[in-house]
């Protein structure tokens, strides 16, 4: 195949849309002329009927250059490159029967079935080359709402996560499907699932597990994005940095079709790139809504004495503090609780009793209640908080009892309690994953 069909056969894809254009022009008139017949003449007809027979040629022509020129599955092309030379077929006779014979009920009839048939058979033809380029789902309702890789929902933990389903596949499917799937093999080679990833293409080397510098997809992901082999090609994105990491660790450790990360702990590095590919330090605070707290709302907080500032873009979330050391009204908190993610109460007065209206704040992600005559009857009204990642009760009166209670809180992820009756064996016990105790032995 020269380069110079392989250019021809670009053309394809444009000159398809000549006979869909012509054609349903043709029909159209066609229709007409049985309402006004004197409107339409068969002059008229055949004349867009031989132009249409004429682009269907040179678009089936083309299209036969365009095949050869790429890695399409033999039956979907096969359907398409019959439909295609039928309907160039079709059309030729319809044109030739306008130019020639058009008298007679039987001619008039024959006429009809041939003008429907290539009508059907445009569309049939049409939807081939769409599923060919596009591939077979891409017309199908489903395919708009089916979740995508970013929609998908995220593990929830390294631990929770499966390598190969939560990271190698969705990396394959964002960068790589869209050429190498069941209608567009390109270089022969399929990434569908993981018998044919491991397989490989054209070349005939597939994936050698434990080693990604002899697996050929590692080999053409790593390579200068200006080499001619670098995956993926046309200038379509490639992969990021951690994308590529994943893979590599993943044929490293085996490439194998199920690896429970909770089973092949990843070291300190791949812990942080999985971490950023899952986006599990994702501010949660981001997947949360509000609407932002009103003029007046803020005026009530003002005047109570708190000190209020918006900490979002959107001006929903509100970080309050009370810098006085005059005990304050905490009722009016309740006012923002929608939109009250940080508050600072720091040496205020405040008590047991006090408590009760910070439970309601279920929205708070920071929370300091340092220097507060506060003991273990406050601090169990906070079980609540289920959002709340940061605790500060540095100087209080909590002792051991509220430990084990603190730890429970789900989002927890720092506790500062130096300054408070807690000894250092029972903050030991405390500790869980993901939890950091900042603390001082009395
Ligand atoms: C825009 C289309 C396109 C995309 C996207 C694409 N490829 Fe390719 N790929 C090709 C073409 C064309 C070939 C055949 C030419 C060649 O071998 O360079 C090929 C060949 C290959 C081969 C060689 C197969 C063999 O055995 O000869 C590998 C491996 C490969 N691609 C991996 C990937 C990976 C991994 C991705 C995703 C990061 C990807 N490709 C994305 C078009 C694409």
């Amino acid at each position: 195949m020269t380069d110079i069909y392989i250019y021809f056969g670009r053309f394809h894809p444009l000159l398809v849309h000549l006979p869909i254009g012509m054609i349903c022009g043709a029909i159209l008139l066609g229709i007409w002329k049985r309402f006004k017949p004197e409107a339409v003449s068969y002059q008229t007809l055949a004349l867009i009927w031989t132009t249409s027979a004429a682009s269907a040629i040179l678009s089936a022509l083309t299209g036969y250059l365009h095949a050869n020129g790429n890695d399409y599955t033999k039956e979907s092309l096969d359907i398409h490159k019959w439909s295609g030379i039928g309907l160039a077929v079709l059309s030729s006779v319809v044109a030739v029967i306008y130019l020639f014979e058009r008298s007679g009920l039987w001619m008039h009839r024959l006429r009809t079935t041939l003008v429907t048939s290539t009508f059907g058979l445009l569309i049939y033809t049409g939807h081939g080359g769409g599923s060919l380029t596009h591939g077979s789902e891409y017309l199908s309702i489903s395919t708009l709402t089916e979740e995508t890789p970013e929609t998908m929902p995220r593990p929830a933990s390294i631990e929770s996560a499966d390598l190969f389903t939560h990271a190698v596949m969705p990396i394959l499917q964002t960068k790589c499907l869209g050429c190498h799937n069941a209608s567009k093999k390109k270089g022969g080679l399929l990434l569908t699932d993981h018998a044919v990833i491991l397989r490989g293409g054209k070349s005939g080397v597939g994936l050698v597990p434990g080693d990604p510098s002899a697996s050929e997809l590692f080999r053409r992901v790593s390579l200068p994005s200006d080499h001619k082999e670098f995956m993926p090609t046309d200038g379509k994105a490639p992969l990021t940095d951690d994308q590529r990491d994943i893979l590599e660790w993943w044929i490293e450790k085996g490439a194998l079709a199920s690896m429970p990360l909770a089973k092949t702990p990843p070291d300190p590095r791949m812990r942080e790139v999985l971490t950023n590919y899952f986006q599990l330090n994702r501010d949660p605070m981001l997947d949360m809504k509000a609407e932002p707290a009103s003029e007046d709302d803020l005026e009530a907080l003002r005047a109570a004495g708190f000190q209020a500032r918006r900490i979002s873009s959107s001006g929903a979330w509100l970080d309050v503090t009370y810098a006085d050391s005059v005990k304050p009204d905490l009722s009016v908190l309740e006012r923002v609780h929608e939109q009250l993610v940080w508050l600072q109460l720091p040496n205020c007065g405040l008590t047991d009793e006090d408590m009760e209206d910070i439970a309601g704040l279920d929205k708070l992600f920071r929370l300091n209640l340092s220097q507060n005559p506060i003991g273990d009857q406050g601090i169990a009204q906070l079980e609540g908080l289920k959002n709340l990642e940061q605790l500060n009760i540095y100087g209080t009166r909590v002792t051991n009892k509220s430990l084990g209670l603190l730890a429970a809180l789900p989002s927890l992820k720092k506790l500062f309690i130096w300054d408070c009756p807690i000894d250092s064996t029972s903050v030991v016990a405390a500790v869980r994953p993901g939890l950091e105790i900042i603390h001082q032995v009395r």
